[in-house]
């Protein structure tokens, strides 16, 4: 069964929000959770974290990073991707916790929305961080204005809000003598690694939402493994969020990278075919 694309919005250079089409998972969908998507009969599975659910459609934002990225990105509204499978993955643990910290970095910002959402509805006081490379790059700042209590915006040239990483704004916070019960953090897996070297010194629960290599998101190829408190998980079935305080940074790191030839490779060819793939 394929499924059309309804919405295709631009939020930034090679990052696009998208509404496709689904009746079911709208009606299971919670925050944290997300999708496995092939495009067509050849192509990928893609996981995408779900940003958001309407009556009719789930909503996604994806970033350009490879062939199966930059082939979804090309797609227009009204056409169709073969495969959306979900929700997979367990929800976020929302709860009133108190005072939260939500950190998102770069494309991370997306999932980092419906669990906002859950946590303001939780009653939690929210202060946001959002860090992007520039302002062109920060995506979703109205819609965190909304939610937080306190904004804080981080580029790395300073285009918008201060200049550096978001890790230098928790400290800053935490440094001034600000609490905080609970922290989430989604982004590149360096950034995740570091709030959750921060949190750890602090004796802060953490949660990360871990992206490792995904294939069949159902525990059985075992492709997803990370290691937990020295424990085996797949990131799939058992996370995809974990206390980063416990997350062996160093071996998904290395396991994130073990297709970059071959990944690269593809994306070359698949860029000779394309031609100019700069105008996404
Ligand atoms: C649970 C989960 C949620 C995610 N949510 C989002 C999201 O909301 N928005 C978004 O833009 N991206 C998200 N990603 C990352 C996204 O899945 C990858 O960017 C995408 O699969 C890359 O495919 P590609 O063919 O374009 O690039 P490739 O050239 O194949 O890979 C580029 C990089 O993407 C990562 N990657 C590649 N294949 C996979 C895979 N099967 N599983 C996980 N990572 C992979 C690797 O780090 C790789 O180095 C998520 C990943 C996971 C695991
Ligand atoms: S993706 Fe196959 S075990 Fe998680």
């Amino acid at each position: 069964m394929a499924y059309k694309i309804l919405k295709k919005k631009r939020l930034a250079p090679g990052l696009y929000d998208f509404l496709i089409e689904h009746t079911t998972i709208p009606l299971y969908a919670r925050p944290g959770q997300f999708l496995i998507i092939r495009i067509d009969e050849r192509g990928e599975r893609i996981p995408i974290t779900i940003a958001g659910v309407q009556e009719n459609s789930v909503r996604i934002i994806v970033k350009c990073v490879g062939k199966s990225t930059y082939k979804l990105a090309m797609m227009k509204e009204g056409e169709h991707v073969l495969d959306v499978v979900g929700p997979l993955g367990n929800p976020s643990e929302i709860d009133c916790y108190g005072r939260v910290c939500v950190i998102g970095g770069g494309v991370g910002i997306a999932p980092l929305l419906p669990i906002t959402k859950a946590l303001k509805g939780a009653s939690n006081h929210i202060t946001a961080i959002l860090g992007a490379a520039t302002a062109e790059f920060l995506i979703l700042e109205e819609e965190f204005r909304e939610l937080s209590d306190e904004l804080i915006i981080t580029t790395d040239d300073g285009t918008i809000g201060k200049k550096g990483l978001v890790t230098h704004r928790l400290e800053e916070l935490l440094n001034a003598g600000e609490r905080f019960d609970r922290i989430w953090a989604i982004g590149p897996t360096v950034m995740m690694k570091f709030v959750s070297a921060i949190a750890t010194r602090q004796e802060i629960p953490c949660w990360v939402s871990l992206n490792p290599i995904m294939v069949d998101g159902t525990g059985m190829c075992g492709a997803c493994r990370v290691e937990i408190d020295g424990n085996m998980k797949f990131a799939c079935v058992d996370g995809p969020e974990f206390d980063g305080r416990f997350v062996n940074w160093n071996e998904l790191i290395k396991r994130q990278h073990q297709y970059k030839e071959q990944e690269k490779a593809a994306l070359e060819l698949f860029k000779k075919e394309a031609g100019d793939l700069s105008w996404l």
